[in-house]
């Protein structure tokens, strides 16, 4: 074989394999893309799953028939349609939602935030059927300490439960408390300012709700998606 003809055959071999290498790039480029929509889209529906649960938790299913997440309004410092605001101690606009069976509104589901927790901000979700007694309560966000303040957890502890059914007709404004402080609600050993944090949300959720009644039961604001 001359020169010529070599150099000619080690080019076309090269030219081949770049051709190869580029299909093999470009595979692996799509691949890439569809994988990624896919674990986004999987991530979107595992994450909308999981806000479902800790809506129907805080507010059970037989109470409503609509789809709470289609069903949401925010609610933050620059609410104007509310009255009272601050009782929900929220430092940031987030998500309420109204529960309607056989299209009656029968509850609503609120943010609230308390700073006083022992290690920051904790964020809390509350229902409240339409008769203003609470349906649940959930710890969202919290720095608390684990085995300590960490058992407003509902799987560490039920105490967070003890809310449950209680308004603020059953129970008086100084029974809004901690037992320590004189109410009515157990604290945890050697961690009492967490649970006081948390009562004390709970209770201004109460008065919340009481104040802005009318207003949240007739599907407030523009409605949102989650
Ligand atoms: C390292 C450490 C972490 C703590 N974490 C918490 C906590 O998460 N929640 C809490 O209420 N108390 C926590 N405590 C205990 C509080 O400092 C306080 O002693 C307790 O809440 C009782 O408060 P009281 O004396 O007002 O009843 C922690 C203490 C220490 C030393």
């Amino acid at each position: 074989m001359s020169n010529t003809e070599a150099s000619s055959s080690f080019a076309r071999t090269m030219r081949q394999h770049s051709l190869q290498v580029a299909i093999i790039a470009l595979g692996i480029a799509v691949l890439l893309v569809f994988t990624n929509k896919l674990t986004k889209a999987q991530i979107e529906s595992q994450r909308l799953e999981s806000r479902r649960q800790s809506l129907n938790a805080v507010l059970p299913q037989r109470l409503h028939d609509n789809d709470l997440l289609s069903a949401s309004f925010q609610l933050g410092p620059g609410s104007k349609d509310f009255m009272q605001m601050e009782l929900l101690g929220l430092s940031t606009q987030r998500t309420a939602y109204l529960a309607t069976l056989n299209g009656t509104a029968t509850g609503v589901i609120l943010p609230l935030e308390t700073a006083e927790g022992y290690a920051g901000p904790i964020v809390l979700l509350i229902g409240i059927a339409a008769d203003g007694s609470i349906t649940g309560v959930r710890a969202m966000q919290h720095g608390e300490t684990p085995g300590l303040g960490s058992q407003i957890n509902i799987d560490q502890s039920q105490w967070i439960t003890s809310f449950n059914q209680h308004s603020l007709t059953d129970t008086p404004e100084t029974k809004w408390r901690v037992k320590s402080d004189g109410g009515n609600f157990d604290e945890f050993v050697g961690a009492t300012i967490t649970p006081r944090a948390v009562v004390g949300a709970v209770y201004g959720a109460l008065l919340f709700f009481e104040a802005n009644k009318n207003t949240l039961l007739a599907a407030p604001g523009q409605q949102e998606s989650p």
